[in-house]
């Protein structure tokens, strides 16, 4: 690399809004340069989110990386919700007029992403320290970074801040610029691979006196599993043992069903946030996914939404490098935080549905227990849950 280098879209980070935008962009023939600041090990081992949407299904294939996807990804028509110790099927492809969902790892995602980008021979730079944007409200903005220990600077047209929640981009921005919109959760998830066969063909969300729990799955030999637990549980405190136990504690049906168990070859615990931050650009910097907006995971939309942002995105800047346009990147915010709202509220609700906290009492039990019947013997309130839980598709 050259100290002083130019591109039309600078991209800060390389999960999957920075790389899907990269690679939408690249279908344009538009210049990027996409800039990560770990290792490309690192960001395809890190274990995350599993569930695609249709719309994210259907970009992966528009834009060339849907083949593995199409072999390895497991179509799931419903979703089971459990609780007083039966599971209950929501048929949600029969609800919505067929739409479903996709399991396939958010690191399989950006597994096949970083070898699109390969292909196209753009740059993709991984290990990259002390990344810093300027002049964001100038025709130039530029992103400075230093690689092997040499400084370099790109001048861009725009800058796109794909660099997930700690990222430097969001903090960019003046704070007398920006409405922030935040909560925390007093919980936060145990999650696990481990080797064993699914022994349910769709996930199973899981309310049990003694909290949440969420089977899931990644292949045919792979089953994900999560757990509600303390936001700063120390995960060395759970023996595999110790997490078998409440998981089959948690999950166990009286039908006789329960999750099979393995070896345990993954274990990590994630916090739980909803946090949106209006607006979603500033001047020549626009934020997508997790660099704008965060949600508690147990709506499967944080990936989702990253995808929804980054082709609106693309959309704005192709419509801007063809006809020199800017009415789309000017409404890109707006229309953005629409979805994002949308998901907010259903993620929330999710959540709050499914999870006990130590500041409920027997009152709040008998709710969520009230509304989770309710939900699961009303077609009107299965349809709700079934086209926020598949997603609209996106639009531009
Ligand atoms: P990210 O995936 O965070 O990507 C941002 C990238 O920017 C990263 O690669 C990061 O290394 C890089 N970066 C950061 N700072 C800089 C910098 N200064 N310079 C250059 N690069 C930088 N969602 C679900 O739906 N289900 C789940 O089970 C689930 N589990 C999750 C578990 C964890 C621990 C986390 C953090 C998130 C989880 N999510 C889950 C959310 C989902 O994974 C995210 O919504 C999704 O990753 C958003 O993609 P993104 O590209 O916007 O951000
Ligand atoms: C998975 C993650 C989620 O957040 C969710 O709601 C469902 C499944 C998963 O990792 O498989």
């Amino acid at each position: 690399m050259s100290p002083s280098l130019r591109t039309q879209v600078g991209i800060v980070g390389a999960g999957p809004a920075g790389l899907m935008l990269g690679q939408l962009l690249h279908l344009y023939g538009i210049d990027s340069v996409i800039l990560e600041k770990r290792s490309r090990q690192y960001v395809v081992e890190r274990v995350r989110a599993g569930v695609l949407e249709q719309g994210t299904v259907d970009l992966m294939h528009e834009v060339g990386v849907g083949e593995r996807l199409a072999r390895e990804g497991l179509r799931h028509d419903g979703i089971y919700l459990a609780f007083g110790g039966t599971r209950h099927r929501i048929d949600m492809a029969e609800l919505t007029g067929g739409r479903a969902i996709t399991i396939y790892g958010q690191n399989e995602v950006v597994h096949d992403l970083i070898e699109a980008r390969l292909t196209t021979g753009r740059p993709l730079h991984f290990d990259v320290d002390d990344v810093s944007v300027h002049d964001l409200d100038s025709r130039s903005p530029s992103i400075r970074f230093r690689k092997d220990g040499v400084e370099h600077e790109i001048a861009c047209d725009v800058i796109a801040g794909c660099d997930g929640f700690h990222g430097i981009t969001r903090a960019a921005i003046p704070a007398a610029r920006l409405r922030l919109y935040e909560r925390t959760y007093p919980y936060g998830w145990l999650g696990i691979l481990a080797e064993a066969p699914p022994s349910s063909d769709e996930l199973v969300y899981s309310l049990h006196d003694s909290g949440f729990a969420l089977f899931s799955m990644r292949s045919p030999q792979v089953t994900r599993l999560y757990l509600q637990c303390a936001p700063d549980e120390d995960v060395s405190r759970w023996s595999d043992d110790r997490i078998w136990a409440e998981l089959r504690t948690r999950l166990a049906t009286d039908d006789g069903w329960r999750p099979n168990e393995g070896p345990i070859f993954q274990k990590g615990v994630t916090g739980m946030r909803s946090f949106v931050v209006e607006p979603m650009r500033f001047e020549r910097l626009f934020l997508a996914g997790d660099a704008a907006h965060i949600v508690p995971p147990t709506g499967a939309k944080g990936l989702n939404l990253a995808m929804a942002d980054v082709y609106r995105l693309a959309t704005a800047l192709a419509e801007f490098y063809r006809s020199g346009r800017e009415h789309l990147m000017d409404v890109y915010s707006e229309r953005a935080l629409q979805r994002t709202w949308r998901a907010q509220h259903f993620s929330w609700w999710m959540t709050s549905m499914l999870h006990r906290s130590d500041s409920d009492n027997a009152f709040d039990h008998r709710r969520q227990l009230a509304e989770l019947e309710y939900l699961v013997s009303s077609r009107a309130a299965m349809t709700s849950l079934a086209e926020s839980y598949t997603g609209t598709p996106f639009d531009a």
